[in-house]
């Protein structure tokens, strides 16, 4: 059985004392949630959030680089995120993909360090909505799964999550319908499954992210492919996101 996971990505919000508050209230108010918890602050809110020493909530970054360390101004290493506790990362977001110009290429070398340092990558894949339109969604998610996880051996592919994140849904409060999601997330499994092997691929955690509220919640978690979520602009309210976990 996969456990259900529900992350909250924070993207460029909350400064450290911000940060700390709604973490803080998080972690009282998910205890004994049979969910899977955690937040992926700015990289200046990690060591601090790590610091409270929560129990319940986990940490996790929203990017890194591929290379061990080095001269490459204004980037973070695997090493240095695990100096600050965090277990996962996520790589390959939309917005780094379109904002920040990142490619397949790019975020597989970024996934492939992740896995080799010990971090845990919650690789995101998703189609524009110009590529719906015409009718490219499945063959969008199986190549940014396939590209991104290129090189991932079969020991380590069920420590990696995959977000499907529909461009088109993210943040603009009109998300997928859960029955579609769950089809294309049934895809990107059965992708996994003739990479690696059904039984592999039945480990993997699938979430689905874009708009996702306390109100849409359940119709997600009720699809028996989607395993959780990645939530944008509804995890930046500590209760909020709570009741989200608590769907
Ligand atoms: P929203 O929940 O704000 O649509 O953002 C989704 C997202 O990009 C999570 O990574």
């Amino acid at each position: 059985m996969r456990t259900p996971f529900i992350a909250g990505n924070w993207k460029m919000h909350k400064t450290v004392g911000e940060a700390v508050e709604a973490a803080r209230k998080l972690e009282e108010l998910v205890q004994g949630s049979p969910v899977e918890v955690a937040i992926c602050a700015p990289f200046t809110s990690l060591a601090a959030l790590s610091a409270l020493g929560l129990s319940k909530v986990k940490l996790g970054a929203q990017n890194m680089y591929w290379a061990d360390q080095g001269a490459f101004t204004g980037e973070i290493s695997a090493a240095m995120l695990l100096d600050v506790g965090c277990e996962y990362v996520i790589l390959g977001h939309s917005e780094r993909r379109h904002i920040f110009k990142e490619d397949d290429e790019l975020i597989n070398k970024k996934v492939l360090q992740a896995l080799q340092k010990g971090l845990k990558p919650i690789l995101c894949v998703g189609e524009t909505l110009e590529e719906r339109r015409a009718g490219q969604t499945e063959n969008v998610v199986v190549t940014q799964t396939t590209r991104g996880l290129a090189g991932v051996g079969a020991d380590k592919l069920p420590t990696v999550v995959i977000a499907y994140e529909p461009v088109w849904a993210i943040g603009t409060g009109e998300y997928c319908d859960a029955a579609d999601a769950n089809q294309v997330i049934a895809r990107i499994r059965q992708t996994l499954a003739e990479l690696y092997s059904e039984e592999l691929a039945q480990q993997v955690r699938i979430q689905y992210g874009g708009s996702v509220k306390p109100g849409n919640i359940r119709e997600f978690m009720e699809q028996p492919e989607i395993d959780g979520a990645l939530v944008g602009g509804a995890s930046l309210d500590a209760e909020g996101f709570a009741s989200i976990v608590r769907y």
